[in-house]
């Protein structure tokens, strides 16, 4: 594999040769039984910080941490001195000082870890920040794509919810292209982005507000949480959301397919009990799946991604 990135914040980070080498390390992780950490040659330490609320991400980072045999360190950013005052950059230059050599952060702040690219005192991977990016979520959601043998070339993803205010939205806009799937993104109409928030982005994706259009063109369809902390209440939330699906509306359609959602899932707003519980759901698998790949993410981070010389030396005191 190529030298990663010091600083994994979104999918286009990576290129697309990373990510195959992703894929394939954390397919060869999941075949194998971890009980003995043989992945990594020395042992590193790692941290995650958690700014904002998570069981998944946080979890998942914590054992996969530990299953690679690494030193972890859970900072409780409730009881750190950020709560004094104190930058996250001056954070990361103490954690540094004390032997981190890769912190996991999730904050609500969505680009703030784009100031660490180039000029980070450690390694970071983005664990979600605001409705920007979480990419090791797109990336154990292709693994679970690609191990249960539902190909994307020629395929097309309805994304329906939230889509504005979903950070892996914006992180599938990058990756599920790049493996010749179409994405299809429908809402309410303010939960869809602006176009122009869409710059960059290719013919590959279309938006609808229409959920029959969007289920009747797609193949696969990747459902959001409606997220209520992000905005303000709307007229859909007061009328009630009519975006949500269940096991009938999938049968009486014809709409029966692989559902996944990235979780935690409101249900019966989003989703509902018995689709949540059907074979239908992938929601579990991408949970399962969610410590392989970010066993194979943390080790391609500490084996290749390097800082360069003057951030590895910034935290040295110079001779006076
Ligand atoms: N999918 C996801 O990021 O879930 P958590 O917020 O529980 O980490």
């Amino acid at each position: 594999m190529n030298k990663f990135p010091a600083v994994l914040e979104t999918i286009s980070d990576l290129n697309l040769e990373q990510i195959q080498g992703l894929l394939k390390l954390s397919q060869k992780i999941k075949s194998k039984d971890f009980d003995s950490p043989v992945f990594l040659p020395k042992r590193p330490i790692i941290a995650t910080s958690f700014l904002e609320h998570s069981t998944r991400t946080k979890h998942s980072f914590a054992i996969a941490i530990q299953r690679l045999g690494a030193m972890f360190l859970d900072f409780d950013a409730e009881q750190s001195s950020l709560k004094k005052g104190e930058t996250l950059r001056e954070t990361l230059l103490t954690l540094n000082c004390q032997g981190v050599d890769l912190a996991i952060i999730r904050t609500s702040v969505s680009g703030e870890l784009q100031q660490f690219k180039g000029d980070s005192p450690l390694k970071i991977i983005n664990g979600g920040d605001g409705i920007n990016q979480h990419p090791t979520q797109a990336l154990l959601d292709l693994l679970t794509f690609v191990d249960a043998d539902l190909p994307l070339k020629g395929k097309t993803v309805s994304i329906i919810g939230d889509c504005r205010h979903s950070r892996v939205t914006h992180s599938h806009l990058e990756l599920l292209p790049q493996f010749g799937a179409k994405i299809i993104l429908c809402g309410p109409k303010n939960f869809l982005p602006d176009p122009s928030e869409l710059n960059g982005l290719n013919e590959s994706i279309s938006m609808t507000t229409d959920l029959n259009e969007a289920m009747d063109k797609s193949d696969y369809t990747y459902l959001l949480r409606v997220q209520r902390e992000r905005h303000q209440e709307s007229e859909d939330q007061r009328i009630g959301y009519q975006y949500g699906l269940s096991l009938q509306t999938l049968k009486d359609n014809n709409w029966l397919r692989p559902i996944f959602h990235p979780g935690p899932a409101n249900i019966n707003v989003e989703i509902s009990d018995d689709l949540i519980h059907s074979p239908y759901y992938f929601g579990y698998e991408q949970v399962r799946n969610s410590i392989f790949m970010r066993m194979a993410i943390i080790q391609a981070m500490i084996q290749s991604a390097e800082l360069g010389d003057q951030q590895q030396h910034r935290v040295q005191r110079k001779k006076i």
